[in-house]
């Protein structure tokens, strides 16, 4: 017999649930439960990353993306969007503006745009790692060969972002066209891994077809595949793409999945997203408080940023970057935490 403060006590102690001990704990999730496991996960994060928020640059630097993934807002096949891409001076001007403002990571992510050939980027990263030498540079950029990683990572990258979406093969195929392959971008995680990243993966939340089942497979392969940083927001819909009348994920589920992500691997990097921010006023305040420990404001120029929209009313497409990390200060120490100036790299 399944007792539910047992499997709550099995995880906070550090010891793996089954996937059919995590679907429990998805399933039984009542407010209760909710408060519980959210002061479990603020404890242990409190004990590795003390009241410590780290903040995360992000810079916006394409929406031209060769794919065409389902929920997507940017997916090639939208002819409604407006096309931009950031030139490499204008990303440094971004770096520059984002280093007076006390960010010490800089998130360069994009579509998948083949304009940022090697050559480009890796030009781009030693311009901004001899730039600003205390600083780590990331990149979620999408699906690429491992010679181009290797390449980028000789360049000076530090980290890489690739969320896997989700981690069922069947569930893949339903949110991606054919053209699109579970296989590789699992593959690209595992050699990200190899030369030497710090990675990042992550999933949507209430994802289009996503049940308890699929998400606790999520949980399963978070805690096997160990990455530094797991990204996870609920899904948006955005109004041109074929998921345009799905309902958006929610708040209080996506807190759910924040504590027990903190629970199964305390050191993990965890970002209160974006999209958490989008579907609750509150949410990235709620989300620190279940467990989160990383926010990334927006840095690309204002002028860019309605035209990256994932999915619809994203916020903090009309402020400055120094409005946005000024308001999420404020917002954080609200919540009991403070952001701090550090490139903020996983504790090991
Ligand atoms: N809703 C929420 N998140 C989305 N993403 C893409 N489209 C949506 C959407 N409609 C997420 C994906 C991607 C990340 C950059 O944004 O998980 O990896
Ligand atoms: Fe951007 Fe509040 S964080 S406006």
């Amino acid at each position: 017999m399944y007792k539910i403060s047992d499997i709550v006590d099995k995880l906070n102690s550090g010891a793996k649930l089954t996937l059919e001990e995590y679907e429990l704990l998805i399933n039984e999730r009542n407010e209760e439960l909710a408060t519980t496991l959210a002061a479990l996960a603020d404890r242990k994060r409190r004990e590795v990353y003390g009241e410590d928020v780290y903040i995360r640059g992000l810079i916006e630097i394409s929406n031209y993306c060769v794919n065409d993934c389902l929920y997507c807002g940017i997916r090639r096949s939208n002819k409604n969007v407006d096309r931009y891409r950031l030139m490499p001076e204008e990303i440094l001007l971004c770096c520059k503006q984002g280093y007076e403002l006390g960010f010490r990571t800089f998130v360069m992510q994009g579509g998948e745009d083949p304009y940022y050939t090697d050559e480009i980027l890796t030009k781009l990263i030693s311009d901004i790692k001899s730039s600003y030498p205390d600083c780590a540079v990331t990149l979620s950029l999408g699906e690429r060969s491992k010679e181009s990683y290797m390449r980028l990572y000789d360049a000076g990258a530090d980290r890489y972002l690739l969320r896997h979406e989700t981690a069922s093969k069947e569930h893949y195929c339903k949110l991606h066209p054919n053209t699109m392959s579970f296989d590789n971008r699992m593959n690209c995680l595992k050699e990200l891994r190899e030369i030497g990243y710090q990675i990042g993966c992550g999933f949507m939340v209430s994802s289009p077809y996503q049940t308890s089942k699929e998400l606790s497979k999520e949980l399963k392969f978070i805690e096997e595949f160990k990455p530094d940083m797991c990204g996870i927001g609920p899904f948006v819909a955005h109004k041109d793409t074929p998921f345009k009348d799905e309902p958006s994920g929610g708040c209080d589920l996506t807190c759910y999945l924040l504590s027990i992500l903190r629970l199964i691997h305390p050191k993990m990097l965890i970002p209160a997203t974006t999209a958490l921010g989008t579907i609750d006023p509150q949410g990235r305040e709620k989300g620190l408080k279940a467990g989160a420990n990383v926010v990334m404001p927006n840095l690309s120029p204002v002028g860019v940023r309605k035209k990256y929209e994932l999915y619809d009313n994203k916020i903090c497409t009309g402020e400055e970057a120094s409005e946005c990390i000024e308001c999420l200060r404020k917002r954080v120490e609200k919540a009991g935490y403070k952001i701090v100036t550090d490139r903020g790299d996983v504790r090991k």
